[in-house]
């Protein structure tokens, strides 16, 4: 095995980076009021805010872009989107959509009804946003082993299949759909092994349940279950994506991940029972069911993008990744959920910055070090986010695919050598303007200083350690 993982791509079209001082980021930061949402992508250097709609596209799928059909109806494109949807899920409906909430709004609004109840592994925010908006309840239940940060799992994104066949029991008739969440992002881009997928199949199947996968990280969960799963690993990535999609009646899909591309989504079905209704609905809101509010050269995009990323030397190169930057993290003393996610590296803040107290947020002051040490977005998953109600403070690196290099990795990793060196100087910090909901994303913050400051004024504390 070689030690120096390589990008199995070349690169044709190139991005400048961003390249700002630290002086430069600290008044950009302060002008952002301390939240990195509100700081311009452009005074960003690497982004790992998410990595939902910011992969690199190939050459291939840009050139399948300019030979798209933008035809209203029965544009060619979505013919080839279709297929390419079918071959890998061996479902035959497929309604496009924007993205993936908008599969998940248009799926709970035809099957879900007040008072009926959603379960899970875990749902992700938006998914359990949908579900709530139809008056049902969405639960989790993931194994108890996926909730402990430093439990070594291979498969911590797994359901706990005996209170689900106990909760399909208790609920019986008030139960719409069953999903699972491959790979399971809010539990840290944890994988869901095949064995784990039948299960839950069996039961849902057990009690007359539909089962539908939330697959946007389909391809990354099935070479998990390659490498990790025993008797799997002689198996195409492919071979075994079809093998999990066999298992459920269908899948909600935002196709900004492991399809590839900026923008997409999709409703696969099995069987036709809902299609009707979901078309009508389609056109409704989204469009007419052979772009589902796409332009016919996104589904192209798509359709390319499906066939890539089963490659397996893309696959191997992506999840190395992640594991390389925890892996280096741990060995300089930044803790992360363990084992590194698919898509994401979790640092655990809480841990690290043992002298920040939950209620002055150590995963908004690691972020925004973050921030003015390297240009780093990265999102805290913590107090902020969640108020009092937040289990973990969590600071999350999603990456996108295809974009950054090893070199970038490492430098990185250089810098956050240098910042763990002086971390007992970072700050909490205090909110000290907030939307009454999802604070996170337009919250105004302030350091808290131990130099005390003249009212409405706030200054970044610089590091001693810098000045020198
Ligand atoms: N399901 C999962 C598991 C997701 O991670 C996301 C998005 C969605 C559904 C919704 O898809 O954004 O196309 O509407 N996750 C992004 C993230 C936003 O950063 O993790 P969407």
């Amino acid at each position: 095995m070689r030690k120096t993982i390589i990008e199995p791509f070349k690169i044709k079209v190139v991005e400048p980076l961003a390249m700002k001082s630290r002086l430069e980021r600290e008044a950009i930061l302060q002008a952002a009021h301390f939240n990195l949402f509100l700081v311009k992508s452009e005074d960003v250097t690497f982004d790992f805010l998410t990595d939902s709609g910011t992969t690199a596209m190939s050459a291939a799928q840009w050139a399948g872009m300019m030979v798209a059909d933008e035809s209203y109806a029965g544009s060619r494109s979505f013919h080839r989107f279709k297929d390419a949807v079918t071959e890998i899920t061996g479902y035959d409906h497929v309604i496009p959509t924007h993205q993936g909430r908008a599969a998940e709004r248009l799926l709970f609004g035809v099957t879900i009804r007040p008072g009926m109840k959603v379960p899970s592994n875990n749902h992700f925010d938006t998914t359990r946003a949908n579900i709530e908006a139809s008056g049902a309840e969405a639960v989790d239940l993931v194994i108890a082993e996926g909730k402990i940060p430093e439990n070594l799992h291979p498969f911590k994104g797994n359901i706990d299949l005996v209170r689900l066949e106990a909760f399909c029991e208790e609920h019986q008739g008030k139960i719409p759909l069953g999903m699972l969440t491959i790979t399971n992002n809010t539990g840290g881009g944890q994988p869901v092994s095949l064995e784990n997928i039948k299960g839950a199949a069996r039961i849902y199947r057990k009690f007359g349940i539909p089962f539908i996968l939330d697959a946007c990280r389909f391809a990354e969960n099935s070479y998990f279950i390659k490498i990790r799963e025993a008797g799997q690993s002689t198996r195409t990535v492919a071979d075994i994506a079809h093998e999990t999609f066999e298992q459920a009646d269908g899948c909600m899909m935002c196709a900004k991940k492991d399809a590839l591309v900026n923008i997409g989504g999709f409703i696969a079905l099995k069987n036709s029972t809902w299609v009707q209704e979901l078309r009508n609905q389609l056109i409704l809101t989204e469009g007419f069911p052979t772009y589902g509010g796409l332009a016919a050269r996104d589904l192209e995009a798509i359709a390319i993008g499906l066939q890539e990323v089963l490659q397996e030397d893309y696959l191997r190169y992506r999840v190395a990744t992640s594991a390389y930057m925890a892996k280096r993290l741990n060995e300089m003393g930044v803790p992360t959920v363990q084992p590194a996610g698919g898509h994401a590296v979790y640092i655990d803040a809480k841990k690290f910055l043992p002298h920040i107290p939950p209620s002055e947020f150590p995963g908004q002051a690691l972020a925004c070090e973050m921030y003015l040490q390297d240009g780093v977005r990265s999102c805290e998953i913590g107090s902020v986010m969640f108020k009092e109600a937040a289990k973990m403070e969590l600071v999350r690196l999603a990456f996108p695919r295809r974009v950054y290099t090893q070199s970038h990795f490492d430098y990185i990793l250089e810098g956050m050598e240098e910042l763990s060196s002086r971390k007992e100087f970072l700050r909490g910090y205090q909110i000290v303007d907030a939307p009454p909901f999802l604070r996170h994303f337009t919250a105004k913050f302030a350091p808290l200083d131990d130099i005390p400051r003249k009212a409405g004024t706030f200054t970044v504390r610089r590091p001693a350690v810098l000045d020198q």
